[in-house]
Formats: structure tokens, C-alpha cells, sequence
């Protein structure tokens, strides 16, 4: 009897919520409304409450008897529950077995694919191929939602100019502005166009604000920053990801200025409301209310509560403290109910988008399951990503001759190296459910691409620890070798969250291996896999091939070897500086020029004793197998009034014997500033194909938009005076031009 009740108000629901497409805006509200008017005070807060479910944990705690929360409807939504199957059974739980039958929602972390895993994000962004990167999130958008998921808890778009850091891994890199357009880019593909498509899933902006500016790399740690800096720095990616429609906001760890993200009226309120007019629902990082305790910036977790709720957080992830308080809050007068009721409308705002209330179970799909999870589209698309994501760090001639691309003839081949034929560690950090055993490694890939090369495997070391037991052998197969690829770097867990290092050396034993290896006059190819930029200054001054492949996903063998072999030109370009040592971080192409620049010969300069300032490889840098050559820089006119373009252009030469894509890069330079201006700044790009001896005339615009700051009261306004301009292949670049522009 009680079961035909509740199956009948679920259809009750189902029905007034019932082919919404055709509805208005405000008949959505409308029904909304209705539906808060049912709810009572608790099943409010359940809307409010995200626990995970046991099968993954992404954190330090875990809630026992989450089902029977979802029964008493004490919760709304779940994550890390994921496949048609299990989201079926909660799913059925949620619309059966409660009083009102409000579906669940089900969020995961599918930063880089679901199951088929895409390149690491840092790797991604080396392609600076936006419809590459769009692309991915939308096929991996595709695979998770056949497996039950609505929501991804992506993209990361924390700016970070601090490679001790180890979710660099997750994010774009350090530039502004790329790391703006890849924001949007994910957004328009994790999103899609309609949200009712059943391939599309919410997406969630985090970590909400400056996360990636931990204080000395260290995950969790405090941020503090001008307001100039958080403005002109870092929030404008969460801004682009907002404005492309990202339906909801993660909250970060981190104190800003001295409060906590999660209790931080200024940014969720004022900043991301008031400012930015989003209209989604904010949750927090998982149990970041709980912990403003520790921060000391509440004295329990119902403090704590209350300083969210008044903040603007609307759900809490994994904590409980709305569960455990917002009752009481409300009874004291400290909370209004129309402030959940706030909340809880734009969390079922973003069920009722995403079709829920029509079929509850339309994500929760087996077929489509079996048909696009590791399907060959996905598998296709890892390979291509993966080829582009390559960055080429160095390629010197020996006698007349780089190393690289290798020849696909008959040879002997010492594969070393513990990332060589590792399926796990390829995947990267955050690799969702992704199914290693489907990892194409690097001898798997090198076996297909060129399969009449005599290749000999051996594992050296660990990419921990200090054995060195596997030395003898894998020396042994170099000797009997014409050329050793070293598959060396970071394994999945040496990055990411919770993974900040203070070396960034290669870890273990591997740079001992390299020397032994090396010690042998081989001529040797690095392939440094990892998550974050390492310091191989050394190396790099002894091997004459390098190529950062960080970590690629389930196709990355087959890419690395597309790439070894020629098959594919490499055309990555760094998006983090490379640093000399850990002594010059953070190092960041756009820095200040200081009162004191560089001077080699001149000691009261700012430089260092016992390291040069310049990286090891700047941002934007990366070779190919062709070279490039850039002439005829032209500027429309050499005066800009603030109303004008100026439109730039620039001849690209391929002067190599082979097909090559080139990334070209614009920077600027705002000469003398109300405050003062880095040293150069990324305002364009774009990336062209060119056959050998094909020339391209590329072609930008500038508009006084581009050169706006924020100046010493604020204001975002761009200044007249003096600019100068540079075009080339890396940030490094020194073709140059000049305008003025005026008023
Ligand atoms: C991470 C988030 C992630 C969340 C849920 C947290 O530890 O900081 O990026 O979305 O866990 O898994």
C-alpha cells in the first residue's frame, strides 16, 4: 500500500514535471514552486546534502549509510556512484522509496574521460587546439553520461605558476588567458548545446578561487594575494567558464585574504552573484565546510554551517553540517528558510534541466552503456589527443642528424624505463573509472606503429624507492641496442592531489638509471611521462632527444610511438615553465621586470648566484620536426586610437622537408603603466598547417579590450602610451613591432 503511494506521487511529479521542453521558462519556476511548497523542512536540507557512495573515495572521510540517507530522503545527490547499473538501483531507491520521488543527481570527477582516459588536462592544453580539447570533454561527457552520471565535477581551471604543486596536473597551466579560452571550451563540451541531450552533463568550475596558489606548492595551503592579482590573474578562467554557462561552482579549499573559500561572502555572494550574474547552484569541495574549524575560522560545524549558508554555498559535499544543523539554524533565526529555499530551487532547477523529472532513469541507460564506453570513437580520439599533446623539448643533430623521428627499419631498440610498459600509471592522476587493462603502453605502441623493429624491454627501476636490483639488466639490453628510449618520470599518484614535492627531479632511482644508461655513449631518447614540469636540467644537457609526454590515457603508447616514429609532427608547446631547479619557483613567463632587470655583469641586479633566471624551456616553447621561420611583421598603423583595432601580421615559413603544425603566439608589452605591466603577455594564437616551403601570412587584431588592467583604483581600463609587440614560436619570441596607442 505504503509502495502505491509513493509510486503514485513520484508519477504525480513526473507528470506535472512532463514534457518540459515545450514549457516556459517560468512554468518551470512555476512547478518549482510547487514542489517546495510539498517539501518539508528536511527533505529541503536533503537537496542540500551530497554524500559519496563507497565505491570510490576522493577524500579523507567516508559516511556509512549513505543508502539509508537517500531512503529518509536526508540526500539529494550522490558522487563517485557511478554505471547504468548502480545508478539505476540508487536512482530507483531515490524516486521509490521516498515521499516526494525527487530523482537523485550524480556527480564524479571525469576530469579526463570516464573509462576511456584522454591526456592529463596540463598535457591537453600543450596542444592549444581548442576544438581538440572541447572535443574530449564532450566525448568523455558522452561516455560517463551513458554510465549513469549528470554531473562532472570539471573543469579545473585553477592558474598555477608553481609546478611543486601537484594538481598543476589538472589544470591548464599558468597563462590567463589560454587557460580562459580552455575553460570555455570545456565547458561547451562537457555541456553541449542542451543539457536534455542525454549525452550532456552539468559542469562544475572549480576550485573556486586561487586554489592553485598554495603557498610553496603545498596542496591545502593558504593563499594571499593583492585583489589586483586575484583579478587580473587568476579569476578571470572561473569568469569565462561562468559566462560560457557552467551550470554549477566548486568551492576550493583555501583561505583568500584570510577567510576560508567556503565561508567567503565575497566570492560566492558578491563576486560570482552580484558580479558575474550566475544563476547555478555553488557545492562546496569535499568537507571544505567542516574544515574552516581548523582554518579557525568557525568554532564548530554548525558555525561552520552557518557561515556557508551565509556565504552562499548551497550544497555541502560529504560534510553533513547542513544535514546536522540547518534545522536548528532556522529554529534559532539564524538562518532564513527562504535562503534554503533559494538553494534548493536551483538545485532542482538543474535536475529539472537535465530532463530528471521527465525520466529519472534516462542517464541510467545499459545499452547505451555497452555501446559508447570504450567504444572505438573514444579509443580513436585518445590516440589523436594523446599525438597532441607531445611537447618536443630538444632534437639535436649527431653528425648532421637528429634522432628523432626514428627510422621504421629493421634495428635493435632498448625500451627502459619503469613507465615504459606500465598500463596504470599512463592513465594520469584523476583517471576516473579508467580501465587500465585497455592502456596501450609504450612498448605496446612502439610493437604496432613499427612492428619490424627488434625491441628489447626492461623496467630498471621503480619510479620509487631505491632499488636498483633491475640496473644489470636493463644495462645489459642497452649495450646490445642501437638507440635506448628511456621511458622515465612520475608515476599516477607522484601528482595530482595530495602530491606536492619539493624535489622535481626525476623520483627513485631513474636518474641514477639515467646516468648508468647514459654512461655508455648510447645515443639516448628521454620520454619524460609525468604530471608537472621536472627539473631535467642535467639530462637534458646530456641526451639529445627529449619528448615530454606526460601522462596520455588509455591510447598514450600508440601516440608516443605515432610521434617516434614521424608518423605524427609534433606540436605541443609548453603550458608551465620548465624550471632550471626548484629554486626559481615560481617561474612564469609573465613576470614583472623588477627596478633592477638582469644584467649579467652588473652584481646589484636581480638574479641569482648560483642559477640563471631564464627556464630551462619558457611557456609556449616546443620543436618540431620541421622548423619554422617568421618574417615580415607588419602593424596596420603604428598609432592606436582607444576606439580602433590594429590588425598584425606576420609571414610563417615551413623551411623544413616536412608537413609541421606551428602554434603562433602574440605577446604584448604595456611599456610604462599606473601600475606596472608584465613583461610580456599572451593576448593571441593559432595554430597552422604548412606543407615544406609553404608560407602563410597569419593574422591578428588588437583592440584596447586586449590592454586593459586594472589600475591603482581599480578601475579596468587600458592606458595610453607606448606597446611593444612580439610574434613567434614560443614566449621566447623577438620579432618585434611597436604602437601608441591614444586617446
Ligand atoms: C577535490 C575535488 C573533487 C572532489 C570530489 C576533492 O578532494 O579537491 O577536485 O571534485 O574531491 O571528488
Amino acid at each position: 500500500m505504503k509502495r502505491n503511494i509513493i509510486i503514485s506521487a513520484f508519477i504525480i511529479i513526473t507528470l506535472t514535471f512532463s514534457s518540459c521542453a515545450s514549457r516556459s521558462k517560468d512554468e518551470v519556476e512555476i512547478k518549482i514552486d510547487d514542489l517546495l511548497s510539498e517539501m518539508t523542512l528536511e527533505e529541503k536540507i536533503g537537496q542540500l546534502t551530497l554524500f559519496t557512495s563507497s565505491w570510490t573515495q576522493t577524500g579523507p572521510t567516508m559516511r556509512e549509510g549513505y543508502l539509508n540517507d537517500v531512503k529518509q530522503g536526508k540526500c539529494g545527490n550522490i558522487f563517485n556512484a557511478h554505471t547504468a547499473e548502480y545508478t539505476s538501483e540508487l536512482q530507483r531507491i531515490a524516486v521509490e522509496e521516498t515521499r516526494l520521488g525527487i530523482p537523485l543527481l550524480f556527480g564524479y570527477d571525469v576530469i579526463h574521460g570516464y573509462k576511456t582516459i584522454f591526456p592529463i588536462p596540463l598535457a591537453e592544453a600543450c596542444s592549444w587546439d581548442l576544438d581538440l580539447i572541447e572535443k574530449s570533454a564532450r566525448l568523455s561527457a558522452k561516455e560517463a553520461a551513458a554510465a549513469g552520471l549528470h554531473w562532472n565535477f570539471n573543469p579545473m581551471v585553477d592558474i598555477s605558476r608553481d609546478p611543486r604543486w601537484g594538481r598543476v596536473a589538472e589544470g591548464s597551466g599558468e597563462d590567463t588567458y589560454l587557460g580562459s579560452l580552455i575553460a570555455s571550451a570545456k565547458v561547451r563540451g562537457i555541456q553541449g548545446d542542451d543539457l536534455k541531450d542525454e549525452s550532456t552533463l552539468l559542469a562544475c568550475v572549480k576550485h573556486f578561487a586561487a586554489y592553485g596558489a598554495a603557498q610553496a606548492g603545498r596542496d591545502y595551503h593558504t593563499v594571499d594575494m593583492s585583489e589586483r592579482v586575484l583579478r587580473e590573474t587568476y579569476l578571470p578562467p572561473y569568469r569565462a567558464a561562468i559566462d560560457a554557462g557552467s551550470a554549477t561552482v566548486m568551492t576550493s579549499f583555501n583561505e583568500l585574504d584570510g577567510v576560508p573559500a567556503s565561508g567567503s561572502k565575497y566570492l560566492m555572494t558578491d563576486v560570482l552573484r552580484e558580479e558575474w550574474k550566475f544563476r547555478g547552484f555553488v557545492v562546496t569541495d569535499y568537507t571544505a565546510i567542516n574544515e574552516m574549524i581548523p582554518h579557525g575560522f568557525a568554532k564548530d560545524t554548525a558555525d561552520a554551517a552557518l557561515l556557508a549558508m551565509k556565504a552562499g554555498v548551497d550544497m555541502d559535499m560529504q560534510g553533513g553540517t547542513y544535514l546536522l544543523h540547518l534545522q536548528d539554524l532556522i529554529d534559532q533565526g539564524k538562518v532564513q528558510e527562504a535562503a534554503i529555499d533559494q538553494a534548493v530551487r536551483r538545485i532542482l532547477k538543474a535536475k529539472f534541466d537535465l530532463g530528471l523529472f521527465d525520466d529519472p532513469y534516462r542517464y541510467s541507460d545499459v545499452d547505451r552503456e555497452n555501446q559508447v564506453v570504450l567504444s572505438k570513437e573514444m579509443m580513436d580520439h585518445s590516440r589523436e589527443a594523446g599525438r597532441k599533446s607531445i611537447v618536443l623539448l630538444k632534437n639535436d643533430a649527431i653528425d648532421g642528424k637528429t634522432l628523432l623521428p626514428l627510422n621504421k627499419k629493421p634495428k635493435q631498440l632498448a625500451l627502459i624505463g619503469p613507465l615504459a610498459h606500465n598500463q596504470m600509471d599512463i592513465l594520469g592522476t584523476w583517471h576516473a573509472s579508467g580501465d587500465a587493462s585497455k592502456s596501450t603502453t609504450v612498448l605496446d605502441g612502439i610493437k604496432e606503429v613499427a612492428p619490424d623493429i627488434d625491441v628489447v624491454y626492461a623496467e630498471g627501476c621503480k619510479t620509487y624507492g631505491e632499488d636498483r636490483s633491475g640496473f644489470a639488466e636493463a644495462i645489459s639490453v642497452a649495450k646490445r641496442s642501437d638507440i635506448v628510449l628511456m621511458a622515465v618520470g612520475e608515476n599516477y599518484r607522484q601528482n595530482g592531489e595530495a602530491a606536492s614535492r619539493t624535489n622535481l627531479n626525476l623520483p627513485g632511482m631513474q636518474e641514477e638509471l639515467m646516468e648508468a644508461i647514459l654512461d655508455l655513449g648510447k645515443p639516448v631518447v628521454l620520454i619524460l611521462m609525468s604530471g608537472r614540469p621536472l627539473t631535467i636540467e642535467n639530462l637534458s644537457q646530456k641526451v639529445p632527444a627529449i619528448l615530454n609526454a606526460w601522462h596520455l590515457g588509455t591510447k598514450g603508447g600508440s601516440a608516443i610511438a605515432d610521434v617516434l616514429f614521424g608518423d605524427y609532427n609534433p606540436s605541443g608547446k609548453l603550458v608551465m615553465t620548465f624550471p632550471r631547479n626548484v629554486g626559481q619557483i615560481p617561474i612564469y613567463y609573465n613576470m614583472k621586470n623588477t627596478g633592477r632587470p638582469f644584467k649579467a655583469k652588473d652584481k646589484y641586479t636581480s638574479k641569482y648566484l648560483d642559477v640563471a633566471n631564464d627556464p630551462l624551456y619558457p611557456f609556449g616553447y616546443g620543436l618540431s620536426y620541421t622548423a619554422f621561420e617568421y618574417s615580415d611583421l607588419s602593424l596596420s598603423q603604428s598609432t592606436m586610437r582607444l576606439d580602433e583595432d590594429l590588425n598584425i601580421s606576420v609571414g610563417v615559413t615551413n623551411t623544413g622537408s616536412r608537413a609541421g603544425e606551428e602554434v603562433v603566439q602574440l605577446y604584448i608589452r604595456d611599456l610604462v603603466g599606473n601600475v606596472t605591466r608584465p613583461v610580456k603577455e599572451l593576448k593571441g594564437f593559432k595554430k597552422i598547417s604548412l606543407e615544406p616551403g609553404q608560407t602563410q601570412l597569419v593574422e591578428f587584431t588588437i583592440s584596447a579590450e586586449d590592454l586593459k588592467f586594472y589600475n591603482q583604483d581599480m578601475s579596468f581600463k587600458a592606458e595610453p602610451g607606448d606597446f611593444l609587440l612580439y610574434v613567434g614560436g614560443s614566449s621566447d619570441a623577438d620579432l618585434s613591432g611597436k604602437f601608441e596607442l591614444i586617446n
